[in-house]
């Protein structure tokens, strides 16, 4: 497998200033900087998707996408993925999806507590090369309780990849197999992750200022 490569956003990185990209006009108010731009997630998904389809050759796969946060890096993912692989003398074999949504946030807290949903039966994906598609590790604990909970329905394999990975205080050690991102511990949102279910339409990944928290905060 590859050795995991990833950015590593440093504790000092200041970003970008709010205008030097363009923002929706409805979040400016609650936005402090631009963490990591757009362009350079589809340029970083770019690599990722080689090394993965380099490591999946002769392997089909079931990409197991998280909802909700995980739905915009999945499709991006897959599209180069599939690139790579219909370019590719080595193919990795059939690709298919499936969608999990799990249960553990509210506000910036990890309640510990984890539920799935989306797959009636998890029996299905015995015998399968799982790649779980993740958009942020934060304390790991939801990783790695759903990992234990995937390997008693028998799959062939289960690797993990995360667009992000949080340097948290509360961190349990758990490091996925494939990393986007080594992110500050700060919460961040865009690209399809949210705050209270907002952010999702913000396509820069930016640090939430304190005037956003009151007001997307749950009341
Ligand atoms: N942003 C959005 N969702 C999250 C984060 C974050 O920083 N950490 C854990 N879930
Ligand atoms: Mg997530």
């Amino acid at each position: 497998m590859h050795p995991c490569k990833y950015i590593i956003v440093s504790e000092e990185e200041e970003g970008y200033p709010l205008d030097a990209f363009c923002i929706p006009s409805h979040y400016e108010a609650y936005l402090e900087r631009v963490l990591v731009p757009c362009g350079l997630i589809m340029d970083r998904i770019e690599r990722l998707s080689r090394d993965i389809a380099q490591d999946y050759v002769n392997q089909p796969f079931t990409a197991l996408c998280v909802l909700k946060g995980g739905y915009k890096f999945c499709a991006d993912l897959l599209d180069k993925i599939k690139q790579n692989v219909r370019n590719s003398e080595n193919p990795t074999g059939v690709i298919s999806v499936d969608f999990i949504r799990l249960k553990s946030y509210v506000n910036e807290e990890s309640t510990g507590k984890l539920k799935v949903m989306g797959i009636d039966n998890l029996s299905t994906l015995a015998g399968r090369n799982l790649l779980i598609v993740e958009d942020i590790i934060d304390t790991g604990f939801t990783m790695s309780n759903l990992l234990v909970l995937l390997k008693e329905f028998k799959p062939k394999s289960v690797r993990v990849v995360s667009l992000f990975v949080k340097r948290s205080p509360n961190s349990n050690g758990y490091k996925p197999d494939y990393i986007g991102f080594e992110v500050p511990n700060k919460f961040i949102v865009g690209y399809a992750l949210d705050y209270n279910e907002y952010f999702r339409d913000l396509n820069h990944v930016c640090i939430i200022n304190e005037k956003g928290k009151v007001k997307y905060g749950k009341k």
